[in-house]
């Protein structure tokens, strides 16, 4: 299967700031035979729009709402994001759950909403530190998934799911590729469940994955590709991430 590397550049970035980086990757990124994205923030969509169509690079949301359209102020639909061509949209990242109270349900409604106007979600899981402690990894990580299936079960093979223990993200401390597979694995088997064709879904793993790390994350087997925060900010880190991603 492809793999899929997609930045995540979270609540960062400036018009000039964005132009610089994307010229910087547009520079060196080649045909890439991994898919590749960026995840901007909703105001920069159509500046990603502009520099990248036509380049081998997508581009998408990190959130989207659950609503189809009305008095929601702040929130930006699935066809306003879709009138941007976004290809992705990021749903129930860990940030989201913990920070704005996203519920597993809410983030399957946000998943269906996606799928239902033509974009990729791009469905976040993840354990706290308390939780693997205690372990309940899977069982945590299952009941997120579960949620999404039970809502969108009949296109669950149109899903990018991202794996992203909360205790690896922005801190530096990354799931060991073993960690990291054991997860994938689980979450693989569930999708098996749901569909004939669970090597259909890219399964991504997210946090603190970077330049250094990412081949051998990348070659577990159940690892499709990476979400990336922070190393994705630097365009010759994300630069190799992706080259990592095309010499599986
Ligand atoms: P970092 O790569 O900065 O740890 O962030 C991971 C993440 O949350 C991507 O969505």
């Amino acid at each position: 299967m492809k793999k899929l590397i997609a930045g995540n550049w979270k609540m960062n970035g400036s018009l000039a700031a964005n132009e610089a980086l994307v010229q910087a990757m547009l520079a060196g990124i080649g045909s890439p035979k991994a898919d590749v994205a960026l995840c901007a923030p909703a105001p920069y969509l159509s500046q990603l729009q502009l520099l990248l169509n036509g380049s081998p690079i997508a581009w998408g949301s990190q959130d989207v709402s659950a609503h189809e359209q009305g008095a929601f102020t702040g929130e930006v639909s699935a066809a306003m994001l879709r009138d941007f061509a976004c290809r992705y949209a990021i749903v129930g990242h860990s940030e989201r759950r913990q920070y704005h109270g996203e519920t597993d349900a809410v983030v399957a409604e946000k998943a269906q909403r996606a799928l239902a106007a033509g974009i990729t979600p791009i469905v976040c899981v993840g354990e706290t530190l308390a939780e693997r402690e205690a372990g309940v990894t899977e069982e945590v990580v299952k009941r997120q998934l579960a949620a999404v299936i039970h809502l969108v079960g009949h296109c669950i093979t149109e899903i990018v799911v991202a794996y992203e223990p909360v205790w690896a993200i922005g801190t530096g401390k990354t799931a060991t590729p073993e960690q990291a597979q054991a997860v994938h694995a689980v979450l693989r088997a569930q999708l098996k469940a749901a569909t004939p064709h669970p090597e259909r879904i890219q399964i991504l793993y997210g946090g603190s994955m970077n330049a250094a790390n990412a081949a051998t994350l990348l070659a577990q087997p159940d690892i499709d590709g990476g979400l990336i925060g922070g190393a994705s900010l630097k365009a010759p880190d994300f630069l190799q991430i992706v080259a990592a991603a095309n010499a599986q």
